[in-house]
């Protein structure tokens, strides 16, 4: 055997045995040298410094795909995938989606438009919905950027992205909202979140994806940039954030849901935000946390079983979706 047998031997061993990690950053502007990306690359090259950690850049406006159509058929087929004739779609087959299903961590960057996240990268997350019902990427690594250079509010841009992480049930690594009057300090610091991206991302190829519970997320985001307090408890009672308020006693007490099986449920729901309204007032925010999971679980079920099922979707909940199991009262 020649050396250049144990060369290529050796390589062909150090590629499929060393574990690399993917890391993809999603540019959601479509200026290909503007400063989204400027910042998007130097986060890109923090992920790269990480060994066993390759990257990529995705400009979002090269792929094909659109809006979700409200279909509904990824959460009615077992495999829960896209039907959508396009990079997203096509049953998992489509170009982005096979990327999108191999990474190890996602770096989402967006430039601020509208004093909020852009549409490019709105729609993209859109698409993702999929993989909510499948679970997939329930615990991937996440990191955001947002980029202004106008009027600003790209902090506002950066906690909607959060937001959507953590409707994703992504692990948020971090989130870096950017302003280019201060272009200069952000770059350092557009490497660290790369890199600290970089390190999740390895673990997740490493260790194996661990979908966090409810809790565990709920809990996690509780300092993220999006945070449960005050946002969940705000959309539970009609704006007010008063617990005696809430829309599901609003619910009860009006009749307004029909379905025996939603009633049930939603009375459980009532009870478990009791709980929640009666924990927050002794300040234990850890079992108000607890029972503020539990409720939503009930209420998202309630909802389901009311306006979605026989309407809409014409189908159950899937597993993966706000499990009730261990949420009995
Ligand atoms: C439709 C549109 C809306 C915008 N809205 C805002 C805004 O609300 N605030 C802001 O600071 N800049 C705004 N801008 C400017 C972008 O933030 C600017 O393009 C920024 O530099 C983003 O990075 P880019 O160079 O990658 O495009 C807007 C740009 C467009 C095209």
């Amino acid at each position: 055997m020649s050396l250049s047998d144990n060369v290529y031997i050796v390589n062909f061993f150090s590629i499929y045995l060393s574990d690399m990690a993917r890391v993809l950053g999603f540019l959601g502007s479509a200026r290909k040298d503007g400063y989204t990306v400027k910042v998007l690359n130097e986060a890109l090259e923090g992920a790269k410094s990480v060994p066993n950690v390759e990257v990529e850049l995705v400009y979002l406006l090269d792929y094909s795909f659109g809006p979700c159509t409200s279909c509904y058929e990824c959460i009615r087929m077992p495999e829960h995938r896209c039907i959508q004739q396009d990079d997203m779609g096509f049953k998992g087959e489509g170009k982005l989606w096979k990327k999108v299903e191999k990474a190890n961590g996602f770096i989402f960057a967006a430039p601020v438009h509208f004093w909020s996240a852009d549409a490019l990268t709105h729609t993209f997350i859109e698409r993702l919905y999929p993989f909510l019902w499948s679970g997939e990427l329930k615990g991937i690594p996440a990191a955001t950027i947002t980029v202004a250079s106008n009027q600003g509010f790209q902090i506002v841009a950066n906690t909607m992205l959060c937001e959507w992480a953590f409707t994703m049930v992504m692990k948020y690594v971090g989130g870096l909202p950017v302003h280019v009057a201060y272009l200069d300090e952000a770059l350092p610091r557009a490497r660290y979140l790369g890199m600290k991206l970089g390190e999740a991302a390895l673990k997740d190829e490493k260790e194996g994806r661990k979908a966090p519970t409810d809790e565990e997320i709920w809990l996690y985001y509780q300092d993220k940039p999006w945070s449960v307090f005050p946002n969940y408890i705000e959309n539970l009672t009609m704006g007010t954030r008063d617990p005696k308020l809430s829309i599901i006693k609003r619910a009860l007490a009006l009749g307004t849901f029909k379905r025996k099986e939603a009633i049930e449920l939603l009375k459980k729901a009532d009870e478990e935000f009791d709980n929640y309204a009666h924990y927050y007032s002794l300040n234990d925010y850890e079992n108000a946390l607890k029972s503020l999971v539990k409720a939503s679980a009930f209420w998202t079920h309630a909802t389901w079983k009311e306006f979605l099922e026989e309407q809409l979707i014409k189908a159950p909940p899937p597993k993966a979706y706000r499990p009730l199991e261990g949420t009995s009262t």
